[in-house]
C-alpha cells in the first residue's frame, strides 16, 4: 500500500468505536443475567475474537447489524468450559481480561493467541489470579493460559508492579466472583472503563486516588452500552490533521475518558490546535467532536507518569516530535517493547526509513526534530496496526510517499482506516 503525499485533511469524520470498550461490552455482557444492547460496536478482528470467545464459552451473540450487538449473558458463573482452546487472536486485552473472568468459573480453560500475543508477557495476569487461589500457568511466563477456575477465589489487595489497565482489569473481574474485597492499587491512572462498566452493571465499586475496590457481586446487568468512537482511532488523523498546513478537521463523537486523551495534552502542549466541542456524557463516558487545526509543533517530553493516559499513541507522537522544532525525549516507556510489536523498535527503525531522526533507548526514544517533509520510502508495519497506521500518516506529511509493508495490519483495530484517510485528503 502506497499512501500519498496530501496538502490538508479536509472535511468531517466518525471514527469506530473505541475497543477497549466493545471487549469489555461483550465480556461483562456475557456475564451478565438477560441480554446486553452493545450499540456502536468497534467491529474489527480483535473485537470479532471475543465475539468467537464468549460464543466458544457457550455464549449467544446476535450480530443485529456491523455495529450493533445483542450479548445474551449466562450470568456470573455460567460460562461452559469448551473442549478446545480458546483463540484470542491478537488481542491481549482478550486473553487478560478473559483470564480473569475464567478464573472464577468451573472447568479448565486453554486461552491462546497468534505469533505476537504468544510472545508477550502473562505471568503479570497469572501471578495476582495464583494469589487468589486459580490454577493458573503459562509457557514459562506467555500463552497458551492454562485456567483452573474454582469457585473458592479469594479476594486480594494487589499492588499492581506495572501500570496496566488490563492486569487491573484482570483482577477486578475475577474480584466479581471472589470471597471478600478485592483491591487494585496503580502506580499511575491508566483506563478505568472497565469499573465504569462493572458499576454501571451493578457491581460495587469503590474508587480512590490511586486505587480501585470491588465486592463480590450477586448479579450483574448491564442492559446497554453505547460505545463512542475510539480516541485511539482518531489519534492518527489528528496528527496529521495538525501537521498538514491548511487542514481543518472534525472527529465526531470521540470518547474522551480523560485517562485516555494524554495525546491532546502533549500536543497541546507542543502548540496543536484543538477545539473540543459538544462535550457530553454517554453512558459513563465522557463524548466530544474534536476540531483539529493544522499547526507549527514544539518539542516536548514525556516521562513515566505521562505514559498511561497515551500509551497507544506514543508512535504517533513520536512522528509529530521528529517534525517539531527542537528536540524531544520520552522515558518511562518500556511497556511499549511488550506491545502487539516491540514498539520502540518498529517506531525507530521505521520513521527512519523514512528520513526521520529517532533513536531508540531502552526505555523510550529521543527525538531531533526538524520542521520539514520527511523524504518517505518503505514502512513496514511488522504486523502492528498502530505502526501501519503511523506509517499512512508519514507517507501524508512526506515529501514522496511512503510504502507501507504489512499495511492490511489496520484490520485489527480499523478496518476500514485507508478510505476514512483516502475521503478526508486533499492534494
Ligand atoms: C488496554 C490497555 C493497554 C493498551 C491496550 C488496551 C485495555 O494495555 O495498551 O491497547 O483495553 O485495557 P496495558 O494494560 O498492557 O497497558
Amino acid at each position: 500500500m502506497k499512501v500519498e503525499p496530501a496538502g490538508a485533511l479536509v472535511g468531517h469524520i466518525a471514527v469506530p468505536g473505541d475497543k477497549s470498550i466493545s471487549h469489555r461490552a461483550v465480556l461483562i455482557g456475557a456475564l451478565s443475567d438477560g441480554d446486553t444492547t452493545v450499540r456502536g460496536f468497534g467491529r474489527a478482528a480483535d473485537t470479532e475474537s471475543t465475539i468467537a470467545a464468549v460464543r466458544t464459552l457457550g455464549v449467544e451473540v446476535d450480530e443485529v447489524s456491523v455495529d450493533e450487538l445483542v450479548v445474551h449473558g449466562v450470568g456470573l458463573r455460567g460460562l461452559r468450559a469448551p473442549d478446545a482452546a480458546i483463540d484470542c487472536g491478537n488481542a491481549g486485552t482478550l486473553i487478560r481480561l478473559l483470564a480473569g473472568i475464567l478464573a472464577g468459573q468451573s472447568g479448565r480453560f486453554e486461552l491462546t493467541g497468534d505469533d505476537s500475543l504468544r510472545s508477550r508477557p502473562m505471568d503479570r495476569v497469572a501471578e495476582p489470579l495464583q494469589r487468589m487461589g486459580a490454577g493458573v500457568s503459562t509457557m514459562d511466563g506467555h500463552a497458551p493460559l492454562v485456567i483452573e477456575g474454582t469457585a473458592a477465589l479469594k479476594g486480594i489487595d494487589y499492588a499492581l508492579p506495572v501500570a496496566s489497565a488490563q492486569v487491573k482489569s484482570a483482577v477486578l473481574l475475577a474480584g466479581i466472583n471472589a470471597d471478600g474485597t478485592t483491591t487494585v492499587v496503580e502506580p499511575a491512572p491508566t483506563r478505568d472503563h472497565t469499573e465504569l462498566l462493572l458499576a454501571a452493571a451493578g457491581a460495587s465499586v469503590r474508587r480512590r486516588p490511586g486505587s480501585v475496590s470491588i465486592e463480590p457481586a450477586g448479579r450483574l446487568e448491564l442492559g446497554e452500552v453505547t460505545v463512542p468512537g475510539d480516541f485511539s482511532a482518531a489519534a492518527p488523523f489528528v496528527v496529521a490533521a495538525t501537521l498538514l498546513a491548511g487542514s481543518e478537521l472534525t472527529i465526531h463523537d470521540v470518547g474522551l475518558n480523560p485517562r485516555r486523551t494524554g495525546l491532546l495534552d502533549v500536543l497541546e502542549r507542543m502548540g496543536a490546535r484543538i477545539t473540543i466541542f459538544n462535550r457530553r456524557k454517554v453512558g459513563g463516558e465522557l463524548v466530544g467532536d474534536l476540531e483539529v487545526h493544522s499547526a507549527e509543533l514544539t518539542a516536548t517530553d514525556i516521562t513515566a507518569e505521562d505514559v498511561p493516559r497515551l500509551v497507544d499513541e506514543l508512535p504517533l507522537f513520536a512522528l509529530a516530535a521528529a517534525v517539531a522544532r527542537g528536540d524531544s525525549r520520552l522515558t518511562g516507556a518500556g511497556e511499549l517493547r511488550l506491545k502487539e510489536t516491540d514498539r520502540i523498535e518498529s517506531v525507530t527503525n521505521g520513521l527512519k526509513a523514512v528520513g526521520l531522526r529517532i533513536r531508540a533507548h531502552d526505555d523510550g526514544f529521543e527525538v531531533r526534530g526538524v520542521p520539514a517533509r520527511p523524504t518517505g520510502g518503505r514502512m513496514s508495519s511488522d504486523g502492528d496496526h498502530r505502526v501501519a497506521m503511523l506509517a499512512a500518516v508519514a507517507g501524508l506529511v512526506s515529501r514522496e510517499g511512503v510504502e507501507v509493508g504489512d499495511a492490511d495490519a489496520v484490520a485489527i483495530s480499523f478496518p476500514g482506516f485507508y478510505d476514512l484517510l483516502d475521503s478526508v485528503s486533499r492534494r
